[in-house]
């Protein structure tokens, strides 16, 4: 390790600490650098890290590098007991970007005309707050999660606009000033790259999706607003689909400020050409954030599928430090325990850095190494 990173990641860490609250994680962040401390710039560089608890948190090692380590967390945030305390504990330990998973989609926080329950976004919100974490807006405008009194009632297509724009001020402007990115529309393409039916699209064409940026900026102007989509990490039909729209939308000043990919893969399906898409949508003037990354095995999984995981989570790390652009990666849960994969992908799984018991695999350690 650098001089130069130790350094940061001790200064890092002195924030964190004076943040005071980042507690049980960063006293072994804390011991990590009093170890460190008898670091010269002759000592040979050390060994493979963790798993143990006496390494550095992904988080420093990420910030050290100027980008964000996320995870989504919703499920087992709220648990009572040990296994609660692990979810929070590990979290607040590893990373230092949090995406509410589920708890700020239309259905949870807009339940019924007129009504905004934010009880389970806030509760996520306070708990980055304590830990020095930022927030991830997820999301505003998507064809799935709608409440039934929505997607059942009657309406107008000036009624399904002024619901669009006053759904995305309120809940924009609630979490003012808390949440520093949000992905204000979600999955609105096809894999041909024309447009998805959806409830929003068959009422307002495609115009919701400049109408949902436009409201999004004037909530809050301070945020970064994204467009995120799956399979759209290559060069392929879908992406230049994306490219075109956002290049149209910039070009008429619609409010985009980013590029959300994904990033729902399939062990040694990372595409060779998601650095070079990175590249070309950050020559836009976007930011480009893999904001969903779970790279999934056949179940059961082996030493040898874990460790071609741990090849491609490189690789999507890599190409995020190649790219200034880049400024953060999220993980779509971190633990195993909790993963939406194995209920939507039957027979595929264990696709995240931490196995069901918390215990690192081969993945966070080929993260952990690169970020070093
Ligand atoms: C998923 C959640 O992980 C599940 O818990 C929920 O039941 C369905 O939604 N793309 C997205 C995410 O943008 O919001 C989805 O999250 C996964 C796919």
């Amino acid at each position: 390790m650098s001089r130069a990173v130790i350094l940061h990641a001790r200064r890092a860490c002195r924030d964190l600490l004076s943040g005071a609250r980042g507690a049980a994680g960063c006293l072994a962040i804390a011991g990590a650098l009093a170890a460190c401390g008898a670091d010269s710039a002759t000592t040979p560089p050390p060994p493979p890290p963790p798993p143990s608890s006496d390494t550095f948190a992904l988080r420093i090692l990420a910030d050290a590098r100027g980008k964000r380590v996320g995870a989504a967390g919703d499920a087992g945030f709220r648990l009572t007991g040990s296994d609660g305390n692990q979810f929070r504990s590990v979290l607040a330990r590893e990373y230092n970007l949090l995406t509410p998973e589920n708890d700020m989609k239309f259905d949870h926080v807009h339940p019924a005309q007129g009504t905004f329950r934010y009880t389970g976004a806030d509760s996520l919100v306070a708990f980055a707050e304590a830990n020095n974490m930022k927030v991830r807006g997820h999301t505003l405008v998507w064809h799935q999660q709608l409440p039934s009194w929505l997607t059942n009632g009657t309406w107008t297509q000036n009624d399904v606009s002024l619901m669009l724009q006053d759904h995305i001020k309120q809940v924009v402007e609630h979490f003012k000033g808390h949440v520093v990115a949000w992905d204000v529309v979600n999955e609105a393409l096809n894999d041909d790259g024309t447009l998805r039916s959806s409830f929003w699209s068959n009422y307002l064409g495609r115009g919701y999706i400049e109408t949902a940026f436009t409201a999004a900026h004037l909530a809050d102007p301070d945020a970064v607003l994204f467009y995120n989509d799956y399979n759209i990490e290559g060069v392929n039909q879908k992406s230049d689909s994306v490219y075109a729209m956002v290049q149209a939308l910039k070009l008429r000043g619609v409010p985009i400020g980013g590029i959300g990919m994904q990033g729902h893969f399939q062990v040694n399906g990372v595409p060779s050409t998601l650095q070079q898409n990175m590249e070309r949508f950050a020559a836009l003037g976007l930011k480009v954030e893999i904001t969903e990354l779970d790279i999934r095995v056949s179940l059961p999984s082996t030493s040898a599928s874990l460790n071609a995981q741990a090849d491609d989570y490189r690789k999507v790390f890599q190409a995020c430090l190649n790219v200034n652009a880049c400024d953060a990666i999220i993980t779509w849960g971190f633990t195993d325990r909790f993963s939406w994969v194995p209920s939507v992908f039957s027979g595929w799984g264990d696709a995240l850095p931490f196995d069901a018991a918390y215990v690192h695999k081969p993945a966070y350690t080929a993260i952990y190494s690169l970020l070093k």
